[in-house]
């Protein structure tokens, strides 16, 4: 008998090594250990036996089911890691961008173009000896406006559709030239930096105006600066960036924060000056605002006026890179399509 249970183990050993799949396995369980199985029938067969050889028989075969047992669930989840390795082997997916951009194809990871043009404007004026400042998207009244000289109901304010915060304190700044403010609160004089970023303003979209655009401002502050030296600077910019002739006018602008204050524009590079829907079929586009700081907004500033004086300008990036890139429409800028971006890459 206990040869027999002997026997039975190691030929449930061979069977249950060639198993390979769930039902199978539930098949061997049955055979084995089951209701009906060989185990129970070796059992059954005691009922003629001693009652020694009961006791003996019947511990070893308990102890054999048991083992078989354990045996079963041991395979049970050897199978199952094996059943999850399959399907991870069979259905897994590569979460990078690489598939899709093959299958369209596209050229992965390039700089955005207003990247690129940023960038290179930065070097520009790095090149000259300006600092390059940052400064937040989320700004109050007094960095947006006031030390602007653009007080409360002034009419300035409506040039500039402003988004603003519940509070009615805060808002997206509308112009870089928040960076002036904070550049001049940070600086002692002598100073000249440029600032470039995201600016907001609640403006009804077409081929050139969007409500999220990038402007790049600068200042420059000290002893004795006149207009010869900004227009200098922005007629410097100009050639380093389309390195060609253009044609550039300047007229009078008004900006609060300036005096005198110009607006220095293009001939449109799309049209020739013949006239489209980005340059709103006038053949110019305005690019670089500018013009001398005015006293009031150096004095918010925290710098002694009767010593320094000082310009600056706002150059709009959006622009600059449509011209740059013969793009006509600001939309695509921020749309997002890799078949826009892509073609950029090379630069
Ligand atoms: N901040 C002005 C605007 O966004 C542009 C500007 C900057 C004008 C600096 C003059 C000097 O409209």
């Amino acid at each position: 008998m206990l040869e027999k249970l002997d026997d039975l183990m190691s030929e449930f050993q061979t069977a249950l090594s060639a198993v390979i799949t769930k039902p199978e396995l539930f098949d061997l369980k049955a055979e084995y250990v089951g209701k009906k199985g060989k185990v129970s029938s070796i059992l059954k067969s005691l009922k003629d036996a001693t009652n020694e050889e009961r006791k003996t028989v019947g511990a070893k075969t308990n102890t054999i089911k048991e083992a078989i047992l354990k045996a079963i669930d041991e395979k049970v989840a050897l199978i199952e890691i094996e059943e999850i390795n399959a399907k991870l082997e069979k259905n897994w997916q590569d979460i990078t961008l690489n598939d899709i951009i093959k299958e369209n194809g596209l050229n992965a990871a390039g700089y955005h173009p207003v990247t690129l043009v940023q960038r290179e404007i930065e070097d520009i004026f790095i090149s000259m000896g300006f600092e390059i400042l940052d400064g937040p998207h989320i700004e109050d009244e007094f960095h947006n406006f006031e030390a602007l000289n653009i007080p409360k109901n002034h009419p300035a304010r409506d040039m500039q559709d402003t988004f603003w915060f519940k509070d009615m304190e805060h808002l997206l700044r509308t112009h870089t030239s928040t960076i002036q403010v904070r550049g001049m609160e940070s600086h002692k004089p002598p100073f000249k930096f440029v600032g470039p970023g995201k600016v907001f303003r609640c403006e009804t979209m077409d081929a050139s105006h969007e409500m999220v655009f990038h402007q790049l401002e600068g200042m420059m502050v000290g002893e004795n600066i006149s207009t010869a030296n900004l227009i200098f600077f922005m007629k410097k910019l100009l050639s380093e960036i389309f390195k060609s002739d253009i044609n550039v006018r300047l007229r009078p602008g008004f900006f609060p924060f300036v005096e005198p204050g110009f607006e220095l524009d293009i001939e449109c590079l799309i049209c020739k000056g013949k006239g489209c829907s980005v340059c709103k079929q006038v053949g110019w586009v305005e690019l670089l605002p500018c013009g001398m700081t005015h006293p009031k907004v150096l004095e918010a500033g925290g710098i002694d006026t009767t010593k320094y004086n000082g310009f600056a300008f706002g150059l709009g990036l959006d622009r600059l890179v449509m011209m740059r890139y013969m793009i006509d429409d600001i939309r695509h800028i921020h749309s997002g399509d890799l078949r826009f971006s892509e073609q950029f890459k090379e630069y």
